[in-house]
């Protein structure tokens, strides 16, 4: 049954209709679509504008459908235009004419905006509690690997040390962030646009504040042309998702990157890895491969609802019914791709001496050897000059900062005594690096510590 047949004098065309026809993903929105009507419902009765006889068998009767449909006794007729037909059609063959006042002072424009509005608050707050998982799975590996030295890389050299409790803690923060992303989200998408109806509001006298608070939202949307015709919420959410991807790419680099044999940093727990059907050795990082793949898609549902938006006139526009497959797309990928990667993570075992052998043979410690001679008083530039030299003459003879004799060293310089060794230990040079946010031992403990804070 169509909502719109009286002008008509033809059925449309089966192609019209499949092409048409949006059950298919808006079903996702069953809930939301009646606890929006039951709103409405609600808001029509006070109002005066429907008896309270006719709300109340309309809101038993909405009721009634959500318990069906939850318990599978009602099944979602594929054949419907979309859900917002389907239920409207479901609650008029249970409850007679009442059903056919429903929609009085509302147009689908108005109610398909608030159904994504509702939805994507969900969703929005099911991804935060996996960020949530995965910051508490890091902040505790910042605490139990606060002392596990590694060298730090730039442009993938090494370059100074930190510890492998810093670098988990780095990707916290990060995820910390995208929490901040999408709390801000959630505040401009808890805004009712229900009330707006087709673009021009209505000329009943509706309640639309009223709608917002039964449905818990922070306010209305201001202006009825803006209400209908409006997705940003659903670029936001989506960019939010895209940069959640990056992160869980950028780790998923790293990883596949420690535990190949170059690395070896890390070994992947077997549950949680895979191999090859032909080379017997393998084993394979496939969910951080995957993940790393996947943020591909979620970059192209971002891309998908920019493009869709772009073009289009106001009000409501079919081309806006495509914001839904995108959205909902970015938003099961990226909680999939939660989903898999913390217990890959929870479950990786560390190899700190490798860690440790990585980080002593590849001068990490050479800023801190111009630093040494700094404090005894020679200019940076100087400094590091010398220091380079020293480290080429490292390299021609094969040996280190650590262990090259101090009679060599004081023929780059008088300046250096018996303190060198120490200012180039490695522990040392993590240790001193005490600087706010730096991978000092104690500072990376804290760090940890006001993670887990953070989280509760
Ligand atoms: N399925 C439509 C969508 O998702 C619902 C709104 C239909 N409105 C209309 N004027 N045809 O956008």
């Amino acid at each position: 049954m169509k909502l719109w047949t009286g002008r008509f004098s033809k059925e449309a065309d089966k192609i019209t209709n499949d092409f048409n026809s949006s059950i298919g993903t808006d079903k996702r929105m069953y809930r939301e679509d009646i606890q929006g009507s039951i709103a409405h419902a609600t808001m029509l009765g006070i109002q005066g504008i429907i008896s309270q006889d006719d709300a109340e068998k309309i809101i038993n009767g909405l009721k009634e459908i959500l318990a069906d449909i939850d318990s599978g006794r009602l099944e979602i007729d594929m054949s419907a235009e979309d859900i917002h037909t389907f239920t409207e059609g479901e609650l008029t063959k249970r409850i007679g004419d009442a059903g056919k006042r429903l929609h009085t002072a509302r147009s689908r424009n108005d109610q398909v905006a608030l159904d994504v509005r509702l939805h994507l608050i969900k969703e929005n707050e099911a991804v935060d509690e996996l960020l949530c998982s995965i910051i508490s799975v890091l902040a505790d590996m910042g605490e139990k690997y606060a002392e596990t030295v590694m060298p730090g890389y730039t442009h993938l050299q090494r370059a100074q040390p930190v510890t492998f409790g810093h670098y988990m803690l780095a990707y916290a923060e990060m995820f910390l962030r995208d929490r901040e992303r999408l709390a801000d989200c959630k505040k401009r998408t808890a805004r009712s646009p229900l009330g707006c109806c087709a673009l021009a509001g209505t000329t009943y006298n509706t309640d639309r504040n009223k709608t917002a608070e039964l449905l818990g939202f922070e306010g209305v949307c201001h202006n009825s042309l803006d209400g209908v015709s409006d997705r940003d919420f659903v670029i936001e959410l989506s960019s939010c998702l895209s940069t959640i991807a990056v992160h869980l790419s950028r780790f998923s680099e790293e990883i596949i990157l420690w535990c190949s044999h170059e690395f070896r940093f890390i070994e992947l727990d077997d549950a949680f890895s895979t191999g090859s059907s032909i080379m017997p050795q393998k084993k394979n990082p496939d969910i951080a491969e995957l993940v790393r793949g996947k943020a591909g898609r979620v970059f192209g549902d971002n891309m998908t609802i920019l493009t869709v938006m772009k073009g289009i006139p106001l009000a409501y526009n079919k081309d806006m019914q495509e914001d839904k497959d995108c959205i909902f797309d970015a938003i099961d990928t990226v909680k999939a791709c939660l989903t898999a990667f913390i217990p890959m993570l929870e479950t990786m075992t560390v190899k700190s001496d490798n860690m440790r052998k990585a980080a002593a043979g590849g001068f990490i410690n050479a800023t801190d050897c111009a630093d040494y001679l700094v404090s005894k008083g020679m200019p940076f530039r100087d400094a590091y000059k010398i220091t380079g030299g020293i480290v080429a003459f490292c390299i021609e003879k094969n040996t280190t900062l650590e262990e090259l004799p101090l009679d060599e060293y004081k023929k780059f310089s008088p300046e250096f005594d018996e303190g060198i060794y120490s200012a180039v230990d490695l522990d040392r040079c993590t240790v001193n690096r005490t600087s706010l946010g730096g991978p000092a031992f104690e500072n990376v403990k804290a760090q940890a510590k006001r993670v887990k804070a953070l989280i509760g």
